[in-house]
């Protein structure tokens, strides 16, 4: 494999591996010399069983009382590795989609996108200690739905980073507690580690905001206005909200008092 590789030809890389470690891979250097034209990426090529399914009811996550249950826990555990590998391909659509973006920016979100391929690792240990294996559940299109709205940086921030990320302040403090309550460490520090890095990568895309927003409008308001039409404010939080995230990565007194109400 290579050592040095552009931007460009990485994500492409991403988005057309069938294997995972194609998905995981990341060279020692990246340069971007030539971002090339805009290319809007459809669908992401997928290791064989991986494949985007229909999301069935029946297919929910399992209820958090049910999370004593190691089988049950492993199953979460699939589902948000799904949703990481999800993020490193959304993360190697916006590199291809946002060639004019500032380089720093650019390069900004491929340090975030090596990350996200540390996640799913991450998860991969856990699920093969509980018994499965990445790809042993069906795993959906979700949030791949955005990425035809992601047409700028500023579309990006507000989606990925100051809305499906920062949710995600909420989400991943609810599962640490709840395997902390049933004594599976691995997995609640696991959640932890998840809470630190995501704190960085919101506080990424509201530095970028604050950056790409006119004097005139509040960055709540530069949020609120570019977000993808298939989704609302209320998607940037989960039941039990955690504003003290919030500030860690930087987010103004105004907007999570807003996010509040
Ligand atoms: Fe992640
Ligand atoms: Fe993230």
């Amino acid at each position: 494999m290579a050592h040095s590789l552009e931007l460009r030809e990485w994500a492409v890389s991403i988005l057309s591996s069938d294997t995972l470690d194609g998905k995981l891979f990341a060279p020692e250097k990246l340069t971007d010399q030539n971002p090339g034209p805009p290319l809007l990426w459809d669908e992401p090529t997928r290791p064989i069983g991986m494949e985007f399914k229909k999301l069935k009811k029946s297919e929910k996550l399992p209820p958090l009382h049910d999370l004593h249950d190691p089988n049950k826990r492993a199953i979460c555990l699939h589902r948000f590795a799904g949703h990481e590998l999800l993020a490193v391909e959304i993360m190697a659509y916006t590199l291809l989609a946002c060639p004019n973006a500032p380089t720093h920016f650019r390069k900004g979100l491929a340090n975030t996108l090596k990350e996200e391929q540390e996640h799913v690792r991450l998860y991969m240990i856990e699920m093969k200690r509980l018994g499965i294996q990445f790809g042993d559940l069906p795993l959906y299109r979700h949030f791949w739905a955005h990425t035809k709205y992601i047409q700028n940086p500023v579309d990006y921030v507000s989606t990925m980073c100051l809305t499906l990320e920062m949710a995600n302040l909420d989400f991943a403090p609810m599962y640490k507690a709840v395997f902390k309550r049933f004594e599976d460490s691995d997995a609640e520090n696991l959640m932890q580690r998840i809470i630190l890095d995501e704190i960085s990568h919101v506080s990424f895309g509201y530095n970028w905001l604050k950056k790409f927003k006119p004097q005139e409008k509040t960055a709540y308001e530069m949020w609120a206005d570019s977000l993808s039409p298939l989704i609302t404010p209320r998607h940037a939080r989960g039941p039990i909200y955690h504003p003290e995230h919030r500030r860690k990565a930087g987010i103004d007194e105004d907007w999570i008092n807003r996010l509040c109400e």
